[in-house]
């Protein structure tokens, strides 16, 4: 940033315009790395409020706050589309924020039970989440509208979140932490596992070493949804922002690893763009 008194000069990459992509903590990249892959020209700032991570343990009326202040903010910043890249947010706020912000289209993230229920053949599916998503309305109406004719294996696994945001894609402690968490799942013979939470597709080639469940991804689903609430006009500037409430270099570090981005341009969340 310049001088005390200078007046931040906005970034024409993100003047008219962007995708905001919301997450906790990590976990939306996945998301991200599809949109950036299908969408190359649509400008994205990912927020990641990892002052507050992880969600999935606090009620929703604790959770709540803190999307809500994010969204405002990015609304604020010029965001056209918010995409909540976290189950936890979605399970949280999806509707409230719909209310609050008539104006600005949000593409929530529900457990991808329908996918799951339509190509499960034993009968039986796993649903790997956080608990505030298993409590949570969205999750009880998908479960009731697709999934009321096979068992459905509810199963809040935090600890695969913090490993995620740790980094800790491999090693023993990962492999410890993911054989306990899917033993019930393959125990009750889960043929499909939903990865109900955003930063679980980072764990994927490990969870593969200890299931033969197929895994069931929602990234492609909600680039489709996003792709078509693009408003006209957005900037075809292709620019990409990270912004954290947490530490921005941390961060850095971490988008580096996780998506292999040699130098991401990140900043603190209230920061200047
Ligand atoms: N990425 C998250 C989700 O999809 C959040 C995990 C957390 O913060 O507990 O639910």
């Amino acid at each position: 940033m310049s001088g005390a008194s200078a007046k931040p000069v906005p970034d024409p990459g993100f003047a008219d315009g962007f995708v905001a992509v919301f997450d906790s903590g990590v976990g939306g990249l996945t998301i991200l790395r599809e949109l950036d892959a299908s969408l190359p020209h649509v400008p994205l700032v990912y927020y990641a409020d990892q002052s507050h991570m992880p969600y999935g343990p606090h009620p929703a009326e604790v959770i709540h706050p803190w999307v809500e202040s994010a969204a405002r903010d990015l609304i604020e910043r010029g965001a056209k589309v918010i995409v909540l890249a976290c189950h936890s947010a979605s399970a949280a706020s999806l509707y409230r924020l719909r209310d609050t912000f008539p104006d600005t289209p949000f593409v929530g993230l529900e457990p991808a039970v329908k996918p799951a229920a339509e190509a499960t053949h034993s009968g039986v599916i796993g649903v790997l989440s956080t608990q505030v998503t298993a409590d949570g309305e969205l999750y009880k109406r998908v479960v009731v509208q697709y999934a009321s004719h096979i068992r459905v294996v509810t199963l809040p696994a935090p600890e695969l979140v913090l490993l995620v945001e740790r980094g800790q894609l491999d090693g023993p402690e990962a492999h410890d932490a993911v054989a306990r968490a899917l033993e019930p799942l393959n125990e009750a013979g889960a043929d499909q596992i939903v990865l109900a939470c955003t930063h679980f597709p980072f764990l994927e080639p490990i969870l593969r070493q200890h299931t033969m469940a197929a895994l069931i991804d929602p990234a492609q689903g909600v680039v489709r949804q996003t792709a078509r609430l693009l408003p006209p006009g957005l900037p075809a500037s292709g620019k990409r922002l990270y912004l954290t409430s947490g530490d921005p270099l941390r961060l850095q570090g971490m988008i580096q690893q996780l998506l292999g981005v040699p130098s991401p341009q990140v900043l603190a969340a209230d920061a200047d763009f």
